[in-house]
């Protein structure tokens, strides 16, 4: 708890584990989100999350989509919509991740729609901002952040139900975390150009860090003031590994 905003760790499974993968890691994390003052989410692939929902019913395990299309509904080939995300009893969608962004060339202005479309139905945007390798060899991070932000911000509405991720894409599934130095100073920074936009909100606003966290590198991030969890990829594809991540980030 950092200034009385609570924990959160998110597993972005992206295209990884099976239904019976699933059920393995709900059984084993069923009962660390019962125990954990933290707050759990769960990213699924879309065809999963329904299976995640009847499995996680009754718990402290929550989750959301990984992606979602803006329109509510249509001749969309392939597409989910966040009303149907929601329908799944979803709480969450993350929006721009750096592979959606990259692989799958989301713009800035599509990230904001499929942000406005979570929060027009009810659900909550997880927002991923953050520097690619060549940005910040160029020293141009904490402008590539305000770009983000100001892009991503400036168009949904202002809420304390918005979540941020501050994920480096040089950190993104490469082991080379971000020092707690350096991720402390972006976390802080993302925070100040919200309260340039949102004011005090911006000390209610959940700011996490995301990009290789392991057990042995989350205690030193959590205990930044301003970074409020994690958003994991490889190292929550195992339950042990994650419920380590858990442990070890939240009472810091
Ligand atoms: P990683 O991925 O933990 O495997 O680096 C993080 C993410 O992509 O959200």
């Amino acid at each position: 708890m950092h200034g009385g905003r609570r924990a959160l760790f998110a597993a972005n499974w992206k295209m990884n584990l099976l239904s019976s993968d699933i059920e393995d890691f709900l059984d084993d994390i069923i009962p660390v989100a019962r125990e954990s003052a933290a707050e759990l989410v769960l990213f699924p692939t879309s065809v999963y999350l329904q299976k995640v929902a009847r499995l996680t019913e009754g718990t402290e395990v929550k989750f959301g989509a990984q992606n979602i299309f803006w329109e509510r509904c249509g001749a969309y080939t392939g597409e989910i919509s966040a009303e149907m995300a929601a329908d799944c009893g979803a709480k969450y969608i993350l929006c721009g991740h750096s592979e959606r962004r990259h692989i799958f060339s989301e713009s800035a202005e599509m990230v904001t729609r499929k942000a406005r479309a979570a929060q027009a139905s009810g659900l909550i945007p997880l927002i991923c901002v953050g520097e690619t390798l060549a940005e910040r060899e160029a020293g141009e991070t904490l402008e590539t952040l305000r770009n983000d932000i100001f892009c991503s911000l400036a168009a949904v509405g202002a809420s304390a139900d918005l979540v941020i991720a501050y994920e480096p894409v040089w950190a993104i599934g490469t082991g080379q975390v971000a020092t707690p130095e350096d991720a402390e100073t972006a976390i802080a920074y993302i925070r100040e150009l919200i309260r340039e936009l949102w004011g005090d909100l911006a000390d209610e606003i959940r700011i996490l860090y995301g990009g290789s966290v392991k057990p042995e590198n989350i205690s030193d991030l959590m205990a930044c003031p301003n970074i409020d969890g994690a958003l994991i990829g490889g190292a929550s594809l195992d339950a042990d590994s994650f419920a380590a991540i858990i442990a070890n980030g939240e009472n810091c």
